[in-house]
C-alpha cells in the first residue's frame, strides 16, 4: 500500500485532530503518501483532496474540532452520491481510507468496503454510543465540559436555592447524562434507556428539600424530552423555582483532555498498520484495557451497553 486518505465525518469531535495528526505521522513515518480528504463524505464527492505533510499537523493535537472540516452529508445517502465518491477514489488511486466519525460515518465506510475499498473505522463521537470501544474520542472532553457546566450552575443554583434541568446531548443515548450526572452529583438523571417518572424526580426534590438541600440538579439527555417541559411540569407539581439550562453545542467544542488525545493517537497509529496488513472493514476500539479490531458487521449488530450499575449507583447517592 502507497497512498492513502484520512476523512472526519459527522458531528466533529474534540480529539479528532490528535487522531488525524497520528495517521499523518505514522503514514509518512511508513512512508506512505498520506492525503486528506475535505468535509467528510462531501468531500468525496465534490473531489477535495490535499497532500497531507508532517507539517499539516503541526499545532493540533490541543485543539478542538477538525481541521479536515466534517459535514452531514445527504447525498452520500444517495446510491448516485455513493458511486460519484467511489469514482474519486478511484480515479485518485487511493488504495485504502481511514473514516473517523460516528455510527453513520461506519454505515457510509460500509458502502465503500463493499465497492471493494478498504477501510478502517475510528470512533469519535461526544455521544459514545458505539459498542466495542470503551470511549469514543470526544466522550472524555464532552464530559469533563458538562461536569464543568454543572460545577458552575450548582454555584448560582445554590445561592438562589433553586431547582436547575439541565439538557445535554447525546442523541438517543444517555451516556453523558448518566456519567456527567454521576460525576457531578445529579438529584435526578432522565435518559432514553430508561422510563421517566416525573412523581419520582419530584418527591425526590421534596425530600431534598425536607432534608436542607439548597438546590437540585435535574440532568436530561436531549433523546429523553425537553428540559423546558419537564421543567414546566416539575413547578407545576412542586410549586419549586426552576430554571433551565441547554448546554448545547458548547458541549462539542474545547481542547481534548489528556484521555482523548492519548485515545486517539493510539487508533490512529492503528488504523495506518491495519491498512499496511491489508485488514479492513473493520473498526478500531479501544476496550478490556487493549486495542481491538472487530468487523463492521458486528459494530453494526450490537448496541452500546447503558451501564445500569452506574444509574442505580447515581440514585443511591443522590439520596
Ligand atoms: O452526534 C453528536 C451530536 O452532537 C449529538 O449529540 C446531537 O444530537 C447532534 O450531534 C447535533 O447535530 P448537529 O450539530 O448537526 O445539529
Amino acid at each position: 500500500m502507497k497512498k492513502i486518505a484520512v476523512l472526519t465525518s459527522g458531528g466533529d469531535a474534540p480529539g479528532m485532530n490528535a487522531s488525524v495528526r497520528a495517521i499523518v505521522r505514522k503514514s509518512i513515518y511508513h512512508e506512505l503518501q498520506i492525503y486528506g480528504i475535505m468535509r467528510g463524505f462531501q468531500g468525496l464527492i465534490n473531489g477535495e483532496i490535499k497532500a497531507m505533510r508532517l507539517g499539516s499537523v503541526a499545532d493540533t493535537i490541543h485543539r478542538g474540532g477538525t481541521i479536515l472540516l466534517t459535514a452531514r452529508s445527504p447525498e452520500f445517502l444517495t446510491a448516485e452520491g455513493q458511486a460519484k465518491g467511489i469514482a474519486f477514489l478511484q480515479q485518485e488511486e487511493l488504495e485504502g481510507l481511514i473514516i473517523i466519525g460516528g455510527d453513520g460515518s461506519f454505515r457510509g465506510a460500509g458502502v465503500l468496503e463493499a465497492a471493494g475499498i478498504k477501510t478502517v473505522g475510528i470512533p469519535a463521537t461526544i455521544d459514545n454510543d458505539i459498542p466495542f470501544t470503551d470511549n469514543c474520542i470526544g466522550f472524555d472532553t464532552a464530559l469533563n465540559t458538562v461536569t464543568d457546566a454543572i460545577n458552575r450552575v450548582r454555584d448560582t443554583a445554590t445561592s438562589h436555592e433553586r431547582v436547575y434541568v439541565i439538557e445535554v446531548m447525546g442523541r438517543d443515548s444517555g451516556h453523558i447524562a448518566l456519567l456527567a450526572g454521576l460525576a457531578g452529583g445529579a438529584e435526578s438523571i432522565i435518559v432514553p434507556e430508561v422510563p421517566f417518572d416525573l412523581a419520582e424526580v419530584c418527591s425526590r426534590l421534596t425530600r431534598g428539600v425536607e432534608r436542607g438541600k439548597l438546590h437540585s440538579i435535574i440532568l436530561v439527555a436531549e433523546g429523553a424530552g425537553s428540559a423546558i417541559q419537564i421543567a414546566k411540569d416539575i413547578e407545576e407539581l412542586t410549586r419549586m423555582e426552576v430554571r433551565v439550562t441547554i448546554l448545547g453545542h458548547l458541549q462539542r467544542g474545547g481542547t481534548p483532555t489528556a484521555y482523548d488525545r492519548i485515545l486517539a493517537s493510539r487508533l490512529g497509529a492503528r488504523a495506518v498498520d491495519l491498512l499496511m496488513e491489508g485488514t479492513s472493514g473493520v473498526m478500531v476500539g479501544y476496550y478490556q484495557a487493549g486495542i481491538q479490531v472487530i468487523p463492521y458487521g458486528d459494530v453494526f449488530a450490537n448496541e452500546k451497553s447503558f451501564s445500569w450499575e452506574d444509574y442505580k449507583l447515581a440514585g443511591i447517592l443522590a439520596i
